[in-house]
């Protein structure tokens, strides 16, 4: 892969097109196709990511249907400074991939090699790209294609002996073009140059009255350019979305290819067909998932963590031998933000544990079921085992935070903390009003409604004393 890089910068610039302007019909939904997604991210995105691994200098996405939603949609891409510039062109009235590219052709410059890439085409991979350039040299047609075993609806590749002389789609081929298997993927490679001249020469003459993008390898063949065929054999990298069908398939087979790369670096996964990563996942060695869990956004598992099952995790850092009990949800924010979601060493959450935004666990706290944490942070061993809340709280090492006990951090306009220092012991069923500070090694009694700080190692109790009737006669009927 490193000599097809080093090949590719002696090569020239790389421009890239994206064709997203078609309506994606069988679809049956309101949103652009582009904008369905495959694990979490929209389709034209996988496409965008893919793009900016290359080398290149500029993207061109062609938006039509839904022109609005899907410029929004990549809007941050553009802006991520990703060492490319990006352009939006609009295809109104949609006349084909030949139409389609035309529009980019005022943004592009001459001296670069155009890469055209499908937004309805997600899994193409970098390096298959690169090949694709090197094949193109700078001065080729280079078609990227594949050998299909049901080439139904998709141009096909015509030769004569070995040369490829034009591409032909379905509904304009003969019964015997039909019959050739070799297909070409919608994703091509060629000069800037050549481009121009070509697209300048296309005609709607066909059975759809489309301009065909397809078309330009007859005026290659006519003009003596040389075309290339660079046929692949993985059809995940080519497969197309249509229909809800097509990307629920790509999805599993997506989700397939992760969870098989997770178990060749020794992640152990109770059945990698019920696993679903719509982000990044990073494991240390030894990590278990059981079955049916969600990894969202960016998640690192450490050494020997373990997901139980049925967990959906997003924006977290879980730390080694940490074990995460069924039925949790932890939702992180952005990572390098406040709201990452940090769970520190041999914890353990849940079962049924809600980590919010914010959540930041010691090493070796425990967080048991029916417990929501937001914006809190719990130093080293402090535990809160059942039915409780803690919102902007911090809480020193050892805490221990009763069952059914809440901070009462909102006042209608704005919230506030509270603070439990070390080793502080809070009751069953408390209500901590902030803001408020529980001094060092404190107790409060159970049932207490807690509104002013109490003293270090003291016992608060805030509630109605207990009053006991002697002999009391309950009513009779
Ligand atoms: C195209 C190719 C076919 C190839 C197939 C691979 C042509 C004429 N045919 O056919 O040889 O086998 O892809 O998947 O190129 N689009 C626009 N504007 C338009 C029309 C389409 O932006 O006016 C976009 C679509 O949104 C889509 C892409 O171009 O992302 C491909 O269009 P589609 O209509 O799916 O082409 P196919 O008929 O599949
Ligand atoms: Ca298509």
């Amino acid at each position: 892969m490193t000599d097809i890089s080093e090949n590719t910068k002696t090569l020239g610039a790389v421009d890239v097109v994206i064709m997203a302007a078609g309506k994606g019909t069988r679809m049956n939904s309101k949103r652009p196709k582009v904008l369905h997604l495959l694990a979490g991210r929209a389709l034209v995105q996988h496409v965008v990511d893919t793009a900016a691994q290359l080398s290149v200098r500029q993207v061109v996405v062609i938006t039509g249907n839904g022109a609005t939603e899907v410029e929004a949609a990549l809007a941050h891409s553009a802006e991520l400074g990703s060492g490319f510039k990006m352009d939006f062109v609009r295809q109104e009235p949609q006349l084909g991939t030949g139409h389609a590219v035309q529009q980019a052709l005022p943004v592009l410059r001459d001296d670069g090699i155009v890469v055209v890439l499908s937004g309805d085409v997600p899994l193409i991979r970098a390096d298959t790209l690169q090949h694709l350039i090197a094949a193109c040299g700078g001065s080729r047609l280079a078609l990227l294609t594949i050998d299909c075993a049901d080439p139904t609806g998709y141009g096909r590749i015509v030769r004569q002996g070995e040369v490829v002389q034009a591409i032909v789609e379905q509904k304009d081929a003969t019964d015997q073009q039909r019959a050739i298997s070799e297909v070409y993927s919608g994703i091509m490679a060629l000069p800037a140059t050549h481009l121009k001249t070509w697209l300048a020469r296309l005609d709607p003459q066909n059975a759809q009255g489309e301009y065909y993008l397809t078309d330009i390898v007859k005026f290659a063949v006519a003009d003596g350019v040389p075309v290339v065929a660079h046929q692949i054999t993985d059809p995940l990298q080519v497969a197309g979305v249509n229909s809800p069908l097509q990307l629920a398939e790509l999805e599993r087979a997506y989700q397939g290819r992760t969870a098989l790369q997770l178990m060749a670096q020794g992640v152990r996964l109770a059945d990698p067909a019920r696993f679903d990563v719509r982000g990044q996942l990073h494991c240390a060695q030894d990590v278990f998932v059981d079955v049916n869990c969600v990894f969202a956004g960016l998640v690192t598992l450490g050494e020997g963590v373990t997901i139980g099952a049925n967990c959906v995790i997003s924006n977290a850092a879980i730390a080694a031998g940490a074990v995460i009990h069924p039925f949790t949800h932890i939702e992180g924010g952005k990572p390098g933000t406040q709201d990452f979601i940090e769970v520190g060493a041999g914890a353990l959450v849940g079962p049924f544990a809600r980590l919010r935004p914010g959540a930041r666990l010691g090493a070796e706290v425990h967080v048991g079921n029916f417990v929501e944490v937001k914006n809190s942070t719990l130093a080293r061993g402090a535990k809160a085992n059942h039915l409780a809340y803690l919102g902007d709280a911090t809480l020193g090492e050892r805490v221990n935070y009763g069952a059914g006990s809440i901070t009462a951090n909102y006042d209608g306009a704005f919230k506030h903390r509270t603070v439990i220092e070390a080793d502080a012991h809070i009751g069953s069923n408390c209500v901590l009003v902030a803001p408020v500070t529980i001094g060092a090694g404190a107790t409060v009694g159970g049932g207490s409604t807690i509104t002013k700080d109490t003293p270090p190692a003291a016992l608060s109790v805030a509630r109605a004393r207990q009053v006991s009737i002697a002999n009391w006669k309950r009513p009779t009927k």
